[in-house]
């Protein structure tokens, strides 16, 4: 029988911290049912002490990622249909981040390498100088386009190997937003951002397979942009800026 055609849906859920045990629930099935659905319907329903992060529901926040059947996703446009196995849905928490308590983890490390990478923009004009400029049509504007819709998820951290192997690699997402502001013709410290991701833990570590961006629920291609760093640090380390 497929899961569509199934009147509840059998779903395993994380339990606890770093030490914790999978636990049945059994959730109706409803039409266009997103897998945010049932977490929230178990939530509310059935155990009101499961913990879970959500905000906005409709793909903008990046706060309802979770492990799902094996796979990082943001569950808030994720249909059950499309997922479920065997009509049921296994949910842990994301990978490569501290799990704090059931579906929630530790988003501290991740935003930290955001800063790490330089993620901050850091204008070349003060408040009293005229706005900059940069035409929507322009090379300039089209480049930062390329990568600018991260959404913050850590789905594309949870789904990086390399993360996995060493846990102090900036990853793919702190990487990508770098990239960003590198091509920001309004940004005043692209060397020093280069330099910050040119070390062992940034930009070279990436192995390019693009497990990150296969998983991006936003589209984005973090591992073109790592690639254009690796470009941009190489080519700045040859002229002696690095
Ligand atoms: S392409 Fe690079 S950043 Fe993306 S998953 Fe692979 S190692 Fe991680
Ligand atoms: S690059 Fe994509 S997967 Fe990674 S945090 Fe941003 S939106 Fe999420
Ligand atoms: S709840 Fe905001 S992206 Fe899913």
């Amino acid at each position: 029988m497929k899961a569509r055609e199934r009147t509840t849906l059998a779903v395993d859920i994380w339990r606890g911290g770093v030490h914790g045990r999978l636990q049945r629930y059994d959730v109706p099935r409803s039409g266009s049912q997103t897998v945010l659905d049932v977490v929230t319907h178990i939530q509310r329903r059935l155990d009101p002490t499961l913990a879970y992060r959500y905000a906005c529901r409709v793909g903008m926040c990046g706060s309802c990622a979770m492990t799902v059947n094996g796979v990082a996703r943001w569950t808030c446009r994720t249909h059950v249909d499309k997922v479920a196995v065997d009509g049921g849905l296994e949910l842990r928490p994301l990978a490569n981040l501290p799990v704090i308590r059931d579906l929630v983890c530790d988003m501290g490390e991740f935003f930290d390498k955001w800063a790490a990478a330089g993620g901050r923009f850091e204008s070349r004009r003060t408040r009293r100088d005229a706005v900059m400029r940069v035409a929507p049509d322009s090379p300039a504007r089209r480049a930062v386009d390329a990568a600018i819709e991260c959404i913050g998820c850590a789905v594309c951290y949870a789904s990086c190997d390399i993360v996995t192997a060493r846990p102090d690699y900036l990853g793919p997402a702190a990487l990508n937003r770098a990239w960003t502001l590198v091509n920001d013709v309004r940004d005043g410290a692209p060397r020093a951002r280069l330099a910050a991701v040119a070390g062992d833990a940034g930009c070279h570590a990436c192995h390019t397979q693009a497990g990150c961006t296969e998983r991006c629920p936003k589209g984005l291609a973090p591992t073109a942009s790592i690639a254009g760093l690796k470009r941009a640090a190489t080519r700045a380390l040859l002229r002696g800026e690095l």
